[in-house]
C-alpha cells in the first residue's frame, strides 16, 4: 500500500434506511496520519458513515474505501487493522472488563499486555466489575481500551468523550494526540466543536446526511461570524468604525460598540486602540452559526 494513499475514501456514498435518509452522496478522504474530525448535530448520519465504512450496513448508493480496500469486499481484512468505539455501546454484559478485553485481544492475537494495562488504568478503568453493571462512562472508557489496545493503523471513534469526565477527556485528548505522534489515523465523530478543535487537524461537516464542507480548524473559523461588543471609557463616534473590512451590522450606545465581524479582528482592534478601550468581549461562533455560515455562503454561490 502506498504511504500516500488516502485511509479513507468515499464516492457519493449513500446509505437510505427504507425510505428514511441516513446519508447522501457523501465524497470524503482521510489522509493517513491525521486526525480527522466528523463533527454534526444528532442525526445527522455519522455514526451511518461509520457504520457504512466498517460494513456493519451496507451502502444503497456510491461505494467507500478504507486502506484502499473496498469496504463491501475486504471487510475482515479492514477489521484485522482497525480499533473502534461504536456510538452506544452494547458489550457483553455478562463478562467483567477484564474478561471481555482478554477475550477481544486474544481473538486478535499479538497484544502487549502491558500497554492494555497502563491504558486502562490511564482511563482509570474498572476491569472486575460486570459490565451490565458499569455507568455509562465506565462502559466507554473500557470501549477506548479495545479500541486502542492492539495500536491499530486506524482508530474510528464515534462520539469517543460521551460520558467521560473532564479529566477523562483531557486523557483521552492524550491518547489521541500520541496517536498521531505514532503514525496512527484517528476518524473521530462528534457534536461538540470545541472538542474536534482541540485535537483535530481537519474537520467534515455533516447536516442532514450531506458533507457540508470539509476544512482545517483555522479556515472554518476564518469563515465565521463573530459577534464582537468592546466597552470604552468614553463615548465614541460611530462613523470611524462603518466600512471596516468584515465589520458589519454596527451598533453604537455610548460607550459601548457591539458589531459582528468575519476573519481577522486585526483592523477593528486597531481602529479601537484609538479610544481608550475597558474590556471586549467575543462571542465565539457556535457549531451552529458556523453551520449557517456555510449555508449562507451556498445561497449566495447559486447562480
Ligand atoms: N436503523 C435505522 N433505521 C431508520 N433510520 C435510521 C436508522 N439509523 C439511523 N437512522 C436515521 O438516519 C439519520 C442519521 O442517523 P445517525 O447516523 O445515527 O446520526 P448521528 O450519528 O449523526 O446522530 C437519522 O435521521 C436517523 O434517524
Ligand atoms: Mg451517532
Amino acid at each position: 500500500m502506498n504511504a500516500n494513499d488516502a485511509i479513507v475514501h468515499t464516492s457519493k456514498l449513500t446509505k437510505f434506511y427504507g425510505k428514511r435518509l441516513g446519508i447522501e452522496e457523501v465524497d470524503l478522504d482521510v489522509k493517513r496520519g491525521e486526525v480527522f474530525g466528523y463533527l454534526g448535530p444528532n442525526g445527522a448520519g455519522k455514526t451511518t458513515t461509520i457504520r457504512t465504512l466498517l460494513d456493519f450496513i451496507h451502502p444503497t448508493g456510491g461505494s467507500a474505501t478504507v486502506f484502499g480496500l473496498d469496504t463491501r469486499r475486504n471487510s475482515i481484512e479492514i477489521h484485522r487493522h482497525v480499533g473502534y468505539l461504536q456510538g452506544e455501546l452494547k458489550l457483553y454484559g455478562n463478562l467483567t472488563g477484564k474478561d471481555l478485553l482478554r477475550y477481544l485481544g486474544n481473538l486478535r492475537g499479538g497484544i502487549d499486555w502491558n500497554y492494555v494495562k497502563k491504558l486502562a488504568s490511564r482511563l482509570d478503568c474498572e476491569l472486575s466489575r460486570k459490565i451490565s453493571t458499569l455507568s455509562h462512562g465506565n462502559k466507554q472508557k473500557l470501549g477506548l481500551v479495545q479500541a486502542f489496545m492492539h495500536k491499530p493503523e486506524f482508530l474510528v471513534l464515534d462520539e469517543p468523550t460521551q460520558g467521560l469526565d473532564p479529566l477523562m477527556q483531557q486523557e483521552f485528548y492524550r491518547l489521541i494526540t500520541e496517536a498521531r505522534n505514532e503514525g496512527q489515523t484517528v476518524f473521530l465523530s462528534s457534536h461538540i466543536l470545541p472538542e474536534v478543535e482541540k485535537v483535530c487537524d481537519r474537520i467534515g461537516i455533516i447536516r442532514q446526511g450531506r458533507l457540508i464542507t470539509v476544512e482545517t480548524i483555522e479556515v472554518l473559523k476564518s469563515h465565521a461570524v463573530r459577534q464582537l461588543e468592546i466597552h470604552f471609557a468614553g463615548a465614541i463616534p460611530k462613523d470611524r468604525f462603518i466600512g471596516i473590512s468584515g465589520v458589519r451590522d454596527v451598533v453604537v450606545e455610548n460607550d459601548m460598540l457591539r458589531c459582528n465581524v468575519i476573519g481577522s479582528l486585526d483592523t477593528l482592534v486597531k481602529v479601537a486602540a484609538g479610544f481608550e478601550v475597558v474590556n471586549i468581549l467575543s462571542h465565539e461562533p457556535s457549531l451552529e452559526e458556523i453551520f449557517m455560515t456555510y449555508y449562507n455562503e451556498d445561497k449566495n454561490n447559486v447562480k
